[in-house]
């Protein structure tokens, strides 16, 4: 196929004879261009999510100039456009509020400029899912540059992970083992490079599901952020988006459902965060995918856990990348995936993943030495969620995973916090924690609530988990018997609204069951006493977030962007 520069949706910004084209040539000189360094040329729009605010992309600045490097090399125009960033640890309520604010942006900011192609840079967390969700509904050609982990973090003799070990050590802390100074060593510990968490947190999760999906350069998303191999990784995928655009290969060829299935194969083979149930089911949608629960549940049911990474093994995401990275990992479950779809650097998975290899057994373990037998996510069902709910089994003390137990109710974070630790609770290790206005819109956002803390007298006499249950989500740094993703969530009436303190709860992962042992009879009088909680927001972003948000079994997306149809190019329109 011959490329006809003329067919570049840019021309038409461009390349034509009238007075608009005039003044944008026009302006592109005022911005230090000469004609020939971009006329008839892709322009490659990178889309950066870097701030001095966000610790995980505070090297994406530099790395953009490693993008527009290859993009030049390619005989493509690059332009760099910052889009809001999302800092998982500075954002609040939760930067997951805004996942779909960076999808807009992204969405608008491709279609409204004279944009041909895309290079997302992005990966704490949220920020992942957000520009593939924009990008997919914009279907312009994209590429996707993974932040890429952090280094790992130490302290003494120890190597930490960043998340995993501030909850671990925050609870020595609560029960009395660390004092100031060891706590003061911590801070400067545990995150000591930019990138992104460095365990297999959401971030490193999604990352791994965008490189599965096939839209980054193979091998990209376990690169170490500081590494000289990451701005190779940019140059490259900068030379790619460059000849993708003159392919015509847009998001739409590579974000099939094969694809999808094969993120969420790839997700639990990581052991991965359970945020990815939301992020997948809410980018599927943008691709007229409708990926559900229940494809997790099945999928789970025969995924071998292989990647040793914590908080669900041991070994940290560097580890990771140089025992063979996701390349490695996918090469041990070929049986599992759909090998003949196509990435954006290859006709088919099959060839991508030709001698890709592992070279470290402990960290990628093989099948016959899997850290777990299923992958670790269950979807639950019962009368307490009947539109689904999760839990990362593998992450639980046995012993909870079949359990019943009194109920205690929080309705509010804050109200936990504040009595959680009073003795005068009487906790056991029996007793199920129940958190609710943590939903997607009572949150709002969904907060990382879901791992409740365990009262600090428990912890002094060595509990360290008890079945905890929410509407909230849990970080992927997080561990414990938590159920998750409650849907309905409480704010709109679903029945964990309902629960009352010292009711009886049961959990049954091996059943999927999840049920509150109350009568029908009983949650009728209850729910019809019920009254709605008055709205979160009186106007501004929250207000629509509040209209338009869908719950988390359908993967809170907004209603308005995740409905089916097209939007008319403004210059083709
Ligand atoms: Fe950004 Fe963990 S805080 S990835
Ligand atoms: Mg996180």
């Amino acid at each position: 196929m011959t490329f006809d520069p003329e067919q570049l949706r840019s021309h038409q910004w461009y390349g034509t004879d009238g007075l608009r084209s005039f003044s944008h040539r026009a302006r592109t000189r005022q911005l230090g261009y000469l004609p020939e360094e971009h006329l008839g040329k892709p322009v490659i729009a990178i889309l950066n999510t870097w701030s001095d605010i966000n610790p995980c992309h505070v090297h994406l600045r530099d790395r953009a100039q490693a993008v527009k490097r290859g993009v030049w090399q390619a005989g493509g125009f690059p332009l760099e456009f910052p889009v809001a960033t999302l800092s998982e640890t500075f954002q609040k309520p939760t930067p997951m509020l805004y996942r779909n604010l960076l999808a807009m942006e992204t969405e608008e900011l491709l279609r409204s400029y004279p944009v041909d192609g895309a290079v997302l840079m992005g990966g704490c967390d949220k920020s992942t899912p957000a520009l593939l969700m924009g990008a997919a509904s914009a279907d312009l050609p994209a590429v996707f540059v993974p932040a890429g982990p952090m280094l790992p973090g130490h302290w003494r003799d120890q190597v930490l992970g960043s998340g995993t070990d501030m909850w671990k050590y925050w609870d020595d802390r609560r029960a009395g083992l660390l004092g100031d100074c060891e706590l003061a060593e911590l801070e400067s510990g545990l995150a000591r490079s930019p990138g992104h968490c460095m365990t297999m947190g959401t971030a490193s999760t999604l990352t791994a599901a965008a490189e599965a999906l096939g839209v980054t350069v193979p091998g990209a998303s376990s690169i170490p952020a500081i590494d000289s191999g990451h701005d190779r990784m940019a140059a490259a995928s900068g030379l790619r988006i460059v000849d993708l655009v003159r392919e015509d290969v847009k998001p739409s060829r590579i974000l099939t459902r094969e694809a999808y299935e094969d993120a969420v194969t790839t997700v639990l083979a990581l052991g991965g965060s359970t945020n990815a149930v939301i992020h997948l089911i809410a980018m599927a949608g943008r691709s007229g995918v409708r990926l559900t629960l229940d494809d997790f549940d099945r999928i789970a049911r025969t995924v071998p856990v292989l990647a040793n990474v914590r908080p669900g093994g041991r070994h940290l995401m560097e580890d990771f990348h140089f025992a063979g990275g996701l390349p490695g990992l996918l090469s041990r479950l070929t049986d599992l995936l759909h090998l003949d779809r196509p990435t954006v650097n290859h006709t088919t998975l099959r060839e991508q993943l030709a001698g890709a290899r592992v070279h470290d057994d402990d960290v990628i373990r093989p099948r016959e030495k899997a850290l777990a037998a299923e992958g670790g996510l269950a979807v639950l069902r019962g009368n307490l969620c009947p539109d689904g709910a999760v839990i990362k089994h593998i992450a639980a003390e046995p012993r909870l995973l079949r359990h019943t137990g009194p109920a205690v109710v929080f309705d509010d974070y804050r109200t936990m916090q504040r009595t959680i630790d009073d003795p005068a609770l009487a906790l056991t290790p029996d007793h199920v924690l129940v958190l609710r206005g943590s939903g997607p819109r009572g949150g709002p956002g969904m907060p990382e609530y879901g791992m409740l803390p365990i009262p600090d007298y428990l912890l002094r006499q060595g509990v360290r988990d008890m079945l905890r249950i929410s509407d909230a989500r849990m970080s992927g740094t997080s561990y414990g018997a938590c159920v998750l993703h409650i849907a309905p969530e409480s704010h709109v009436g679903g029945p964990l609204a309902l629960v009352r303190t010292g009711d009886l709860i049961t959990l049954d992962v091996a059943a999927r069951g999840l049920r509150l042992e109350v009568s029908e009879e009983e949650l009728a009088g209850r729910r019809a006493a019920w009254t709605p909680p008055p709205p979160r927001y009186e106007r501004g972003y929250g207000a629509l977030y509040s209209e338009q948000i869908t719950q988390a079994d359908t993967g809170c997306d907004f209603a308005f962007l995740a409905a089916p149809g097209r939007v008319p190019d403004p210059y083709a329109g």
